[in-house]
């Protein structure tokens, strides 16, 4: 042992030392932005909870996955916004295969190819129960509806959609929708499951987004209750031995025990969904200038990735690619 002090600081004099001795590094290509795409609207109207979030027409939501894709993200998860003239309790438009997701997923597609598209398997934007699954009394009925859920998946992979993404949390139905997709001969459709979904409260300006919150109750039996972590185990496995290619941990910066956790039991990859509130949280703090934005945002995102993330879905996505790219977010 030399006699001299231990100095863990000469690995933090420099920015350059920093960088080549970080422990975990964020780039664009790490990053999915959520898009909400709505037919009623002409070019984009903005959301009053998530400040800088807009319900995109098909034209505009094109337009911003130009920016996207040159900024080097590599992929957007397309939500629908369902005119409320068209929800009913059995969720049908979600099955009108000339209906506007589908129309916007074939849009926006072909306008950009190599761009990957994640659609939204679950039935809240189309029921006007402002419920993932069929609500039946006081129950939801789980088996009926993964059969429309498997008909969805099949529908938005014929539309263009690369990697279907069921946030209903149903059980089953991760298998129901690899089956149906392997005997339509779309063996190379990707599922990404919202395999950890928690019934959280940081959903809230998603719903606003969508007007999709639950008319009655809330969906405590379906998503998970955010005391349990063991449970996280559970569903992380059975999600893929039913066929997921990418397990989903939502939400993620506040959840980080829990992606950490599902990281060391599974070989597949993991995405974190950084969600509406979180988002929110931070927009709302710099507003009131008692935090920086683009600083909280970097390190929130890192933090995400630190616990294990490979990919996070945020609505910063493109604010923290523009930061990256040492441009100035606008
Ligand atoms: C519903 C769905 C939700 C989110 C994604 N899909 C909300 C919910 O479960 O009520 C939340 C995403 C976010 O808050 O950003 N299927």
């Amino acid at each position: 042992m030399l006699n001299q002090p231990i100095r863990p600081r000469r690995l933090r004099s420099s920015n350059a030392i920093r960088n080549l001795v970080a422990e975990t590094t964020l780039t664009p290509a790490d990053l999915i932005m959520p898009i909400f795409v709505k037919d009623s609207v002409t070019d984009k109207e903005p959301i009053f909870s998530m400040p800088g979030i807009y319900r995109h027409s098909i034209q505009s939501a094109i337009e911003q996955c130009k920016r996207i894709r040159d900024l080097g993200i590599n992929a957007v998860a397309l939500f629908p916004g369902i005119d409320n003239s068209l929800k009913t309790p059995q969720a049908n438009e979600a099955l009108n295969i000339n209906g506007f997701y589908y129309e916007a997923i074939s849009a926006i597609k072909d306008s950009n190819p190599e761009l990957l598209i994640i659609s939204d398997v679950a039935l809240d934007p189309y029921s006007s129960d402002g419920h993932d699954g069929l609500v039946r009394g006081s129950l939801i009925a789980n088996d009926e509806t993964i059969e429309i859920l498997a008909k969805m998946a099949l529908y938005q992979a014929k539309a263009g959609a690369d990697i279907i993404a069921p946030s209903d949390m149903m059980d089953g139905r991760v298998g129901a929708i690899r089956n149906t997709l392997e005997n339509a001969q779309y063996h190379n459709t990707l599922i990404m499951s919202y395999a950890v979904k928690y019934a959280s409260s940081f959903y809230r300006p998603f719903r606003d987004a969508l007007e999709s919150a639950p008319k009655k109750g809330d969906k405590k039996t379906y998503q998970m209750n955010p005391s349990n972590k063991k449970e996280a185990l559970k569903e992380a496995k059975l999600d893929e031995e039913e066929g997921a290619d990418i397990l989903m941990i939502k939400p993620a910066s506040i959840y980080g025990d829990i992606i950490h956790n599902i990281k060391k039991e599974t070989t597949l990859p993991i995405a974190a969904y950084h969600v509406s509130g979180e988002y929110s949280m931070l927009k709302a703090a710099s507003d009131k200038g008692f935090l920086n934005y683009e600083t909280i945002l970097f390190e929130t995102l890192l933090s995400i990735k630190r616990a294990g993330a490979n990919m996070i879905l945020t609505y910063g996505a493109i604010d923290a690619a523009m930061l990256l790219n040492n441009k100035k977010i606008i």
